[in-house]
């Protein structure tokens, strides 16, 4: 089993820049993240919706699978569906490399973050913006990934919740004090003003739709402000400490 422990691995140390396909053109979902690949994104994201978790609907495990023989990059799927021990195998099989699920949506967390591990994946756990880390000591080695949704999830373009991001601090200093591994991630109006608060306080991970793929210059010029902005952040953050 070779994904827990899951910082090492992908560009320990920097900040992963994580597109979502969400806000990407539907009709051309392969260029999209070929684009994403080729400014240098770590990690495509791929936002499942269900229509009862989220009151929205988007695509299943068929799409990855269709993106996997094209894309190089890690295929970050971020569940938004009830009851997501249901499908994980399916999307493990379709070749997602990170499955990440909603602390809200299943009954058995560390149940379903195991079957997730066993399939070879990343194991993530998503937070909405109103939900507690209360359940976190108890799955601290079991996850790889933790997402902090910093929008309620189900569509793209939304206000960044500030209130909802104060949870990137708790954590890093909650895995400091365990001695933990997870990477901490991000999701839900990151731009390149809320992107250096969230790698100041210890994010290791953005997810951005609108902002990359609505960038005056196309995903490549996203990329880069996030990148660029996360990059003087940490280096603030380094002088600082
Ligand atoms: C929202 C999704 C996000 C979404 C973020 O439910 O989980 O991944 O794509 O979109 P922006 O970056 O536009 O807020
Ligand atoms: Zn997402």
């Amino acid at each position: 089993m070779t994904f827990s422990g899951s910082a090492k691995g992908d560009s320990e140390g920097n900040t992963r820049i994580a597109p979502s396909l969400l806000s990407a053109d539907w009709g051309g979902f392969a260029e999209g993240a070929a684009a994403c690949a080729a400014a240098g994104a770590d990690w495509l994201h791929l936002d499942v919706m269900d229509g009862h978790f989220v009151p929205n609907l988007t695509f299943g495990a068929d799409l990855v699978r269709a993106l996997r023989p094209r894309c190089r990059l890690p295929l970050d799927v971020h569940l938004m569906v009830e009851r997501p021990e249901d499908f994980i195998s399916r999307f493990a099989e379709a070749g997602a490399d990170h499955l990440t699920v909603h602390v809200e949506a299943t009954p058995h967390l560390q149940r379903t973050l195991a079957q997730v591990r066993a399939l070879n994946c990343r194991a993530g756990v998503a937070v909405n913006p109103a939900t507690s880390l209360d359940f976190l000591p108890y799955v601290l080695f079991d996850v790889d990934i933790v997402l902090v949704m910093t929008v309620n999830p189900g569509f793209g373009g939304q206000k960044f919740l500030p209130a909802a991001a104060a949870k990137v601090r708790e954590l890093r200093s909650l895995r400091e004090r365990a001695g933990a591994n997870f990477l901490i991630s991000v999701d839900g109006g990151v731009d390149d003003t809320t992107a250096p608060g969230l790698v100041r306080d210890g994010a290791d991970v953005l997810v951005a739709g609108s902002f990359v793929f609505q960038h005056a210059t196309g995903p490549k010029g996203g990329i880069e402000a996030l990148q660029s902005a996360a990059t003087a952040a940490a280096a603030a953050a380094r002088a600082q400490a």
